[in-house]
């Protein structure tokens, strides 16, 4: 008998991506998504990668009344990976009370209804934007987390502290995976990031100008204290991080916890800038990218990148796809999107 997890948000970029992992290792899946940022079709995208369809519940997860019908249907859910929310920063600044309502409602509807169903253990998608500007880098677990920089990151420090609290005092165990920038794309190019009108991101921007959807890719800031003067990340393909929220899972699956609450950086601990990751681009795809220099976006950091020895040693997962892999699957993606 297959082991079953439900996946909130599974029809998104990284939940997709981890809906196939787990598949492909065995699990049963059951997804709830409202599809309010993702389209029912990457049901069938899936179903396409690993030949087994996983079950779909539309589901507004705000509704504890919908919430509880899934676990009432499926009895066999053994864990939950909750991907769910809303995670546009700029969007939440100007909507923050539907970034609280929709991404504190959903987690605790979510918990919830675990508690009443004995479903014990809880993978997070959690964000290195809790971190804000390190003080030190690379940042690590012990880090401290800094106030937030929008609505959006405050919600991910707020899913934080309720996980931690309720796995306190119940049954309960919780993995707190905090990404660094996801992106990238499967192989296949049947699933990707799919960003609903102009990306906020860089690369879905990027590829959107080399297929010349976009004119021209503004590159926020080179006056930073970096060594072109760009913003630098830790970007990570979406396979890797997905890959971790199955480590993730199995681990508590196995009672490997070492306490109620564990949180792991999920990056390369690489920091690469903005003109790196063009270079990169133009480079492995063989593409001029049309850009310019402008001023600084509100509510940038200036550099991050992880520390990855917690989640290397302990959680016995490392990122191996490196920048051009990133970058190929990326603009393959970007063109199978076209295409179809
Ligand atoms: C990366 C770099 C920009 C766009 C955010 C969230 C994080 C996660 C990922 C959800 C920065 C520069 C960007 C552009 C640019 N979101 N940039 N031109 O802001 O690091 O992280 O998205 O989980 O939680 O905070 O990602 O891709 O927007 O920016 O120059 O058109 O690219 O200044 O240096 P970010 P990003």
């Amino acid at each position: 008998m297959n082991k079953r997890i439900l996946v909130t948000g599974g029809t998104g970029f990284i939940g997709s991506h981890t809906v196939v992992e787990l598949q492909q290792k065995g699990f049963d899946v059951v997804i709830a998504d409202n599809l309010s940022n993702s389209f029912e079709e990457v049901v069938d995208r899936i179903a396409k990668i690993t030949g087994v369809r996983p079950d779909f519940e539309k589901t507004e997860l705000k509704d504890a009344s919908q919430v509880n019908a899934i676990f009432d249907k499926y009895p066999d859910i053994q864990g939950v990976i909750h991907f769910a929310a809303s995670k546009a920063v700029g969007e939440s600044v100007q909507k923050p009370l539907m970034y609280y309502h929709n991404n504190l409602t959903s987690l605790m509807n979510v918990l919830d209804a675990m508690l009443s169903h004995n479903v014990h253990h809880i993978v997070f998608s959690s964000s290195c934007t809790v971190y804000g500007q390190p003080d030190k880098l690379p940042v690590s677990e012990s880090s401290p987390r800094k106030k937030a920089l929008s609505p959006y990151g405050n919600t991910k420090a707020m899913c934080e502290d309720i996980i931690t609290d309720v796995a306190k005092v119940n049954d309960m165990d919780a993995i707190l995976l905090r990404y660094f920038n996801p992106i990238g794309a499967h192989e296949s190019g049947l699933i990707g990031e799919y960003p609903q009108g102009v990306p906020n991101n860089l690369i879905p921007y990027l590829t959107q100008t080399a297929a010349g959807i976009r004119k021209c890719l503004s590159v926020y800031g080179n006056d930073y204290n970096t060594p072109d003067g760009t913003g630098i990340r830790d970007y990570i393909h979406v396979v890797d991080l997905a890959k971790a929220h199955v480590v993730a899972i199995e681990r508590m699956l196995d009672n490997k916890c070492k306490s109620k609450t564990e949180i792991f950086n999920i990056g390369t601990g690489h920091g690469y800038s903005v003109l790196d990751i063009i270079n990169s681009f133009e480079k492995v795809n063989d593409i001029k990218i049309n850009y310019q220099i402008v001023g600084r976006r509100e509510g940038d950091i200036e550099q991050v990148w992880a520390d990855t020895t917690y989640a290397n040693n302990e959680l016995g997962w490392k990122a191996e796809r490196d920048l051009d892999d990133m970058m190929l699957t990326s603009w393959n993606w970007e063109k199978s999107r076209i295409e179809n």
